[in-house]
Order: C-alpha cells, then structure tokens, then sequence
C-alpha cells in the first residue's frame, strides 16, 4: 500500500505573514502521527515556514530548484539550500515553469537529479495541453517528458521521486479532469514505469493536479492509480486543503 500526499503549491501569492498564518493553520489542524501532508511555499518565506511547521507533521518544499548546484547563478537556488531551509520536497517542471520560464525537459531533468543529490525528493510535473489533449498526444508528451528523466537519472531513481500529473487545462480553470480521464493517464505513467521496473512502479507515488477542491478530492483521490493531489488554488485556505487532506 503506498503512502498518500497532499502537497500544497501556494506558486507566487500571499504576503509574509499571510504565509506564516497559513502554515500556522494547516500545522494546527493536523495532529500527531499524521503524514504524507506538505506544502511548496514561495522561496523568501522558506524560513519562516519552516520555524513555523518545525516538530509538526506538516513538510517543505520549493516551488523549483537550480540545474546547477553553486556559481555564478543569479536568480537562481540550489538544491543545497532548499535543504538548509528545511526542504524535503522540491517541484521540478511545473507546467507554469515550462510554459513561461523556459524550462526544458532537459533542464527538468538536470533539476530532478540535482533535487536528488541533496536528498530532496524531486516532485516531477508532467501533463499535456489542451491542443495536445485535443489533438490526441497526450500519452506522446508523457512519454517525452517522463523519458527525459528516466534517461538522465535512470529508472532505479524514480523510486526516490513523485511524480505529479498536471493536465494544463485543467490548472486554475476550474476545468478538472474527469476521476476517469485522470485514472487512465495515471494507469498509463505506472505502466510505462512498470515496463521498465514494476518494484518502482509499485512505490512510486502519483499524484494529480488541476482545480483539485474539497469537493471532488473524494472520488479523484478513490482511483486506484492516484496516491494523492498536488493543489493550488484550494491549498491558500487552511481549512480547503486540509478537508482536502482529509479525502484521502
Ligand atoms: P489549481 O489547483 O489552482 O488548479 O493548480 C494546480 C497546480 O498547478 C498545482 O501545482
């Protein structure tokens, strides 16, 4: 049986202190012996989140993380301090970054193998485009975007890894895949990782992202193939994302 998550993408909103008050209120209502709950806050309030969720089951991550581990970077980073910041997770090739910021599958994965170096686990986002979906390449770019990282870091490291089906269309619209049209993608990515290594394919964890609410988290989370959800807009209110959790 695999551990779920509830991961939380708060992507680029919220003050400081809305950020402190809102991962005061998600550690709050988590209790002892909770797990497999985490939230990707913007980087600059890394530190005073992880002051804030320290000694309570609620984990860290980065919204991205460098493809190069020091130098003459600007903008950019690294892996290693992600970690001091108290970073277990780190998203890489969130649809956002690949559409807006460049973010290549190549750079994606130099960025997964540098997460895991520092022994961050790599949140690896992938899913096609409405055309895409449209124009029935949907399983084309899974396996282009899964391929690059299993060619650079190898199978045997998925098992060190999320991954995290994002179809685009269906992020921030509102527009969520159907609980079938989620599974079958997700069945898919096991499948394609199963043909390769089924001791991986059986441990690692999938998760789906895309206008994922309190809701339908119910019957998206009761498909056999998805361990859990990657949230944006429902995971800037403490009491959403938790009953989100909760679904599980
Ligand atoms: P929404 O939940 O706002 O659709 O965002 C999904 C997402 O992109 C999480 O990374």
């Amino acid at each position: 049986m695999r551990q779920s998550l509830v991961m939380g993408n708060w992507k680029m909103n919220g003050s400081r202190s809305e950020g402190l008050a809102l991962a005061n209120a998600i550690a709050a209502g988590l209790k002892d012996g909770d797990q497999g709950i985490a939230v990707c806050v913007p980087y600059v309030y890394l530190s005073d989140v992880q002051g804030a969720i320290e000694s309570t089951p609620l984990a860290l991550g980065g919204q991205n993380v460098a493809d190069q581990s020091s130098g003459a970077y600007t903008g950019e980073i690294s892996a290693a301090m992600l970690k001091e910041c108290g970073c277990t997770y780190a998203l890489v090739g969130h649809s956002e970054r690949r559409s807006y910021y460049g973010d290549t599958d190549e750079s994606v994965a130099t960025r997964f193998c540098q997460a895991q170096k520092e022994g961050i686990t790599p949140v690896l986002c992938i899913g096609e485009t409405l055309e895409e979906r449209e124009s029935d390449t949907t399983f084309a770019v899974i396996d282009r975007q899964l391929n690059a990282v299993i060619n650079m870091a190898g199978i045997d490291a998925l098992a060190d890894s999320v991954i995290a089906y994002e179809p685009v269309w269906a992020i921030g619209t509102g527009k969520t895949a159907s609980d079938e049209q989620a599974q079958e993608v997700h069945r898919y990515i096991r499948q394609q990782i199963a043909a390769k290594s089924q001791a991986v394919a059986d441990k690692i964890q999938i998760l789906y992202g895309g206008s994922v609410k309190p809701d339908n988290a119910k019957a998206i989370f009761a498909m056999p193939d998805i361990d859990g959800g990657l949230i944006g807009g429902a995971s800037l209110d403490a009491e959403s994302f938790l009953a989100i959790y909760q679904s599980i």
